[in-house]
């Protein structure tokens, strides 16, 4: 083989290695990509489970299922388990969680929403759950609650992919006598 032909052939094999490579380099660099977004989710969850079980609980429940996991509880049911079983309509579905309004419930928590007011735009469903004078209070800084924007982002992940057990392990960092106050409070007014 002439020194042409040499130099053509290696040039050759090398364009076909880079051809060979790329595509598997990028389906490895896709991975890693959603295996840091899921990291990123997961940790946002935790901290959203914390919020959850200091300011929400003791309305929305200790499984996050308000009034429907007990009628102690006030709140609108929040875990897609306990939505589901109010009948209120799932909007999305992601694998296989439930995934309830994002921009809904971002807005209901900073602003608060003021139970059985007929100006709300609400389902048949949520209609039925809405009580007058029961409210939910806004949780946003700009609103006068104590609550910041990240912080708030952080429960509407929790909001979106609902983790039970990062809300328990939450529950048990509480102080124990509040905590014992939540437990009460949920088996006083189980719905069977
Ligand atoms: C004092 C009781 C109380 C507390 C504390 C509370 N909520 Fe609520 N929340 C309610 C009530 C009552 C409603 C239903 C209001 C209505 O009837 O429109 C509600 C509704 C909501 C909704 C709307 C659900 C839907 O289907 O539209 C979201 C989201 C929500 N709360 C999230 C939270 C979060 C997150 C926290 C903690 C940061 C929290 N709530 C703390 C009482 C409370």
């Amino acid at each position: 083989m002439d020194e042409l032909s040499k130099k053509f052939l290696i040039g050759l094999v090398l364009t076909m290695a880079i051809i060979v490579i790329l595509p598997i380099y990028a389906i490895r660099e896709n991975k890693r990509h959603t295996a840091a977004a899921e990291r990123y989710t997961e940790a946002a969850v935790e901290r959203g489970a914390i919020t959850f079980a200091q300011a929400c609980a003791s309305c929305h429940g200790i499984q996050g299922g308000g009034k429907i996991e007990s009628t102690t509880f006030i709140g609108f049911p929040l875990n897609p388990e306990f939505r589901e079983k109010a009948g209120l309509v799932i909007k999305l579905t992601e694998g296989d969680s439930y995934v309830i309004d994002q921009d809904e419930s971002r807005k209901v928590i900073h602003r608060g929403r003021i139970g059985g007011d007929p100006t709300n735009t609400l389902s048949a469903a949520e209609k039925k759950l809405t009580v007058p004078n029961l409210n939910m209070p806004a949780w946003g800084v700009e609103d006068g609650g104590s609550l910041k924007e990240f912080t708030i982002e952080d429960v509407v992940a929790l909001l979106q992919h609902w983790n039970q057990e990062a809300v328990d392990d939450a529950l048990e960092h509480l102080p124990a006598d509040q905590l014992a106050g939540l437990r009460a409070q949920a088996a006083a007014g189980k719905n069977r």
